[in-house]
């Protein structure tokens, strides 16, 4: 029995030293990884890693002075988009923050939507209402192309570029049946040649991701030779995208994207709470691997993105380590318990703090608007601001 004992023991204490090694071996891959991400990705992350492991959870809360107030978030066609957009609607709206709305006056709007200021321009005097008398605005969170340079005509130096990616095929499958696209069609036709079917880069299938990203039209794909000599100008722009944002979520990783962010942003924890938006109950046609593999050429440029997105997005994650992936268990845990107290009627409930944020409450009206469909929360906005509709 002693013997056993002593055997144990040793195996224990062999085992907690190879663990020891086994971590720090971890941790020295960990920092190589890093390092080598971060001359091989961009110079832009190098700086924003310490900056959000630095991030003070507390700091925002004394007196909410250092929560960031400007953001960009581009908002993306069937991405999982309206679920994150909520978030910004809401911080801003009950902080009276100024949004970049479009007209949602018939004579003067681009599109027949009110939270969509164009499907295919940039931002311009025209496609948006002036920010009221004596203020500027402070967040853009609505569908447009996106154009570093026009961006920053319309918003603060200060302000935080946030995008949104998914897996370019479940993103084709999702428009494809929201938009009702090919629908007498054989999605095997479409896979197998797409060029066919695609009469320039405005659709919602072609490299739609890469399109609202704003990359420029001369990359898409207009032949059946595709474009070894473009790749150069495609990593460049994909370089550009990674030093002008500050944080590319991954629709696949949506609460360690949201606890990003919330670092990235010194917000709270109850800001970046949501629930999923109703998913469309009607089937969804998928693509077979073989199509998969057709369509792969033609999606070169959402697959680019959204490629270099999780290379990014995993340097981020890898750095910031067990901390972080505790703060995102606490979030999800929060999520669930604010769900339940929404189905309750119950009027007002507190939540305990965490290391990451002081107590708060959520009440009705907090619920109502983490509930809201989007246009209504955008016209509720637009009353704010300009004190009507039809603007
Ligand atoms: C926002 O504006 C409304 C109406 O002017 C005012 O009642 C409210 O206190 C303001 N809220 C904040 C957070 O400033
Ligand atoms: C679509 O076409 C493929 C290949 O031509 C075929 O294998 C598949 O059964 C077809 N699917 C449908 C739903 O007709
Ligand atoms: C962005 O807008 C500027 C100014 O209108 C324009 O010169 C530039 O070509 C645009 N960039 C892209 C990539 O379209
Ligand atoms: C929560 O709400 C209660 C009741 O209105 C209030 O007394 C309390 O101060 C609130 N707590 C926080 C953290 O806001």
């Amino acid at each position: 029995m002693g013997s056993a004992f002593y055997l144990r023991r040793m195996v224990m204490f062999s085992v907690a030293l190879a663990m020891m090694f086994l971590t720090w071996n971890k941790a020295i891959e960990l920092v190589d990884e890093v390092y080598n991400a971060n001359t091989v990705l961009n110079e832009g992350l190098r700086g924003k890693i310490p900056l959000l492991t630095n991030t003070d959870p507390h700091k925002s809360l004394s007196g909410g002075k250092d929560e960031c107030h400007h953001v960009a978030y581009l908002k993306v066609h069937k991405t999982g988009s309206s679920s994150v957009q909520n978030i910004f609607l809401r911080f801003g709206q009950t902080r009276n923050l100024t949004f970049i709305l479009g007209h949602d006056n018939e004579e003067l709007a681009e599109t027949p939507y009110a939270n969509m200021i164009s499907y295919s321009n940039t931002l311009n005097d025209k496609n948006i209402v002036p920010p009221p008398e004596g203020s500027h605005y402070d967040i853009i969170c609505c569908h447009v192309i996106y154009n570093r340079t026009t961006f920053q005509k319309y918003l603060p130096t200060d302000t935080k570029y946030i995008g949104l990616v998914r897996d370019p095929i479940t993103r084709l499958e999702s428009a494809i049946r929201y938009f009702q696209l090919f629908s007498n069609r054989n999605l095997s036709e479409y896979a197998n040649d797409p060029l066919r079917f695609e009469k320039g880069p405005h659709s919602m299938s072609n490299n739609r991701m890469a399109f609202e990203f704003g990359y420029p039209l001369t990359l898409f794909p207009n032949s059946h030779d595709q474009p070894n000599d473009l790749e150069n100008a495609i990593n460049d722009y994909t370089d550009d995208l990674f030093d002008q944002f500050d944080l590319i979520m991954i629709n696949e990783r949506m609460d360690e994207s949201l606890v990003l962010m919330r670092r990235i942003l010194n917000w709270q924890i109850k800001d970046i709470l949501y629930m999923k938006k109703l998913v469309s109950k009607q089937e969804t046609r998928r693509f077979s691997e073989i199509d998969i593999q057709n369509l792969k050429p033609f999606l070169y440029l959402d697959f680019k993105l959204y490629q270099r997105s999780l290379d990014v997005f995993n340097t981020m994650v890898d750095a910031l380590g067990q901390d972080f992936q505790d703060e995102v268990a606490i979030f999800k845990n929060y999520k669930d318990q604010v769900i339940k107290f929404c189905k309750s009627g119950k009027p007002l409930e507190l939540f305990k703090g965490s290391k990451w944020n002081n107590e708060f409450n959520v009440t009705k009206e907090d619920c109502r608007l983490l509930n809201i469909f989007e246009t209504h929360l955008i016209q509720e906005i637009r009353k704010r601001q300009y004190g009507q509709i039809g603007n």
